[in-house]
């Protein structure tokens, strides 16, 4: 089956970006010249979604405003391209009532998803090239769930879900188990969860069966951890750029390499950085 429907979870909370995310969701937080949020659908958009829904929560209806049309008299190139993607996909919304994990709020999109298999990216990651668009790939070769990894260094195991795994083609692996945030001796691996997923819809089933776990919440990964036991499922080794908004040392990295390949300011990022005597 393929591929047509995305899931953005937007919901959580940014409290390692604050106090920028004090009074604004942190997928509204800019990028070089545009929110982190757009650079996501425009990533579904890319990888050939047509539905994408967007979970969002407490706090962040500013997401909602910045997908309306915009009736601006004058647009600049990056209103009008993501005005473009509005006349061709359909953006829904809705509205995680607690906030109880992700795991929880991907929970739900069931109603919206149906019976398909769909793609989960969350709204806080921007990934280049699109990594949805390799996942789709991989989804169609196994038909089953695939969850995008990376290479982490081993005092970042605890940030992320860590899949334990062994390689079954190049850059694809067959998921043995999954942890969410394990401590440096019980990480099973250094291969992280990115943020980029395409599962099947079982998955619901599995979050129902979910028990609260790390932060008390209802954790994706653990949901993983059952739907494993049921299903294949493999992990894809992302080799492009990935950035987690999430915290501020990597925001502000991806705000200057990705301002460095921008043909509006890249050169007087470069004539600053060339004048600065670190
Ligand atoms: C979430 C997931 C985690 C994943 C990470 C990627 O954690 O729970 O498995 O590795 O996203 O950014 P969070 O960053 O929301 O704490």
């Amino acid at each position: 089956m393929r591929v047509k429907k995305a899931v953005i979870p937007a919901a959580g909370y940014g409290t390692r970006m604050l106090p920028i995310t004090k009074a604004q969701p942190k997928e509204m937080v800019p990028v070089v010249h545009k929110p982190v949020i757009q650079y996501v659908v425009e990533e579904a958009y890319y990888s050939g979604i047509g539905d994408i829904l967007i979970i969002t929560g407490k706090g962040k209806r500013a997401i909602e405003d910045h997908f309306d049309r915009s009736d601006l008299p004058k647009k600049d190139k990056y209103t009008e391209e993501l005005d473009k993607i509005l006349d061709e996909v359909n953006i829904f919304f809705v509205r995680q009532r607690e906030q109880k994990g992700l795991g929880d709020a991907v929970k739900y999109a069931e109603a919206f998803v149906d019976d398909e298999p769909f793609a989960l990216l969350l709204g806080d990651t921007i990934t280049f090239p699109p990594c949805t668009k390799e996942l789709i790939q991989v989804y169609k070769k196994y038909k089953t769930s695939v969850v995008a990894v990376e290479e982490v260094p081993l005092e970042k195991v605890s940030l992320y879900g860590i899949v334990k795994c062994r390689e079954v083609e190049d850059s694809v692996y067959l998921i043995e188990d999954l942890v969410e945030k394990p401590s440096i001796d019980e990480a099973p691996s250094t291969l992280a969860i990115l943020g980029r997923y395409i599962l099947t819809p079982e998955i619901f089933e599995c979050i129902r069966e979910t028990k609260p776990g790390k932060g008390g919440e209802i954790q994706l990964t653990d949901a993983m951890r059952i739907l494993n036991t049921k299903e294949r499922m493999y992990a894809y080794l992302f080799k492009g750029k990935r950035y987690d908004i999430g915290n501020k040392l990597d925001w502000l990295k991806a705000n200057i390499e990705m301002a460095l390949d921008d043909a509006e300011v890249g050169e007087g990022i470069r004539e600053l950085i060339r004048s600065i005597e670190v």
